[in-house]
């Protein structure tokens, strides 16, 4: 999605992220050129413009946290994420992690290592699977800081996990120094959802189920307040539609519009 957004999306783009069509690789790529392709459709443009919204918006807080003194980021579930190939000058002396589930982790690496990408000394890759094993064991496995300011981005993963995987992985993430802090994003009940004429609600989870990766984990705002809450955050802050409109979209084209869908939330411990 990302780097169909390089590809199809008029400036100002949402994201500036050259990496990414590079990290797909040339295959991916004849995909996204056929003249067929699905990346034009309305519910492919909505999908586009909330991942690419919430690498802008996490990447956006985060540069907040780093001036206000955050030294690591985490990337929980960080797939295909490239940030760490394109830092700017101010992530510079961050330490970076990428903790992904073994499986995509391999696919990653070996697509890193196709389009001759290395990471940068100031960046870790660390394999944890959040059902099997609490984030601290397989953070202990790196050069992560406990009693450092740390700031987390947890995008498009929870939905794929079971309830009490999300709960240890907060509960980890709140014994961070207070001042650390988690941007997630998360889906809603079908029901609570709005979407697009012509697109059927469960459309999206339905796609993904087909390939083995069912969503499972759905949260309403309140509740999901209520458990950052309870799991150790004090501010809790989503972000919404007007916000989102102002901070990203007003400027550009309406090829992209604010996603129905946007599900971003951001706490700090
Ligand atoms: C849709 S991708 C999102 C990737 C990236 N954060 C982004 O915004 O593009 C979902 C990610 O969740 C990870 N994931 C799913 N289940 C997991 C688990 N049990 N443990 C660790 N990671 C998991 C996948 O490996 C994948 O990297």
């Amino acid at each position: 999605m990302r780097a169909v957004h390089q590809l199809f999306d008029a400036y100002p783009r949402i994201l500036d992220d050259p990496i990414s069509a590079r990290l797909i690789g040339p295959e991916a790529l004849q995909q996204i050129h056929d003249p067929a392709n699905r990346y034009r459709i309305p519910s492919a443009r909505e999908l586009r413009a909330h991942v690419v919204l919430r690498s802008r918006f996490a990447e956006d807080r985060l540069a907040g946290a780093v001036a206000d003194g955050a030294k690591q980021y985490i990337l929980l579930g960080a797939g295909f994420d490239t940030f760490a190939f394109r830092q700017p000058a101010w992530a510079r002396e961050l330490k970076i992690i990428e903790v992904d589930h073994p499986a995509t982790q391999a696919v990653k690496r070996n697509r890193l290592a196709l389009a001759g990408l290395t990471e940068s000394p100031n960046t870790q890759l660390v394999t944890i699977d959040f059902e099997r094993e609490s984030l601290l064991d397989g953070l202990n496995r790196c050069s992560v800081a406990v009693d450092q300011l740390t700031f987390f981005s947890w995008l498009g993963v929870t939905m794929y996990l079971q309830e009490a995987a999300i709960d240890a992985v907060l509960r980890s993430v709140a014994l961070f120094p207070a001042g650390s802090q988690i941007v997630l994003s998360f889906t809603q009940p079908p029901a609570n959802r709005v979407t697009t004429a012509g697109e059927a609600p469960r459309s999206l989870a339905q796609r993904v189920a087909a390939i083995g990766e069912p969503f499972i984990s759905y949260f309403g705002p309140e509740v999901l307040e209520v458990k950052l809450h309870q799991s150790g955050f004090s501010k809790v802050e989503f972000l919404s539609s007007a916000e989102a409109r102002e901070l990203y979209f007003k400027n550009r084209p309406d090829d992209l519009g604010v996603p129905p869908r946007i599900g971003l939330v951001s706490a700090v411990v």
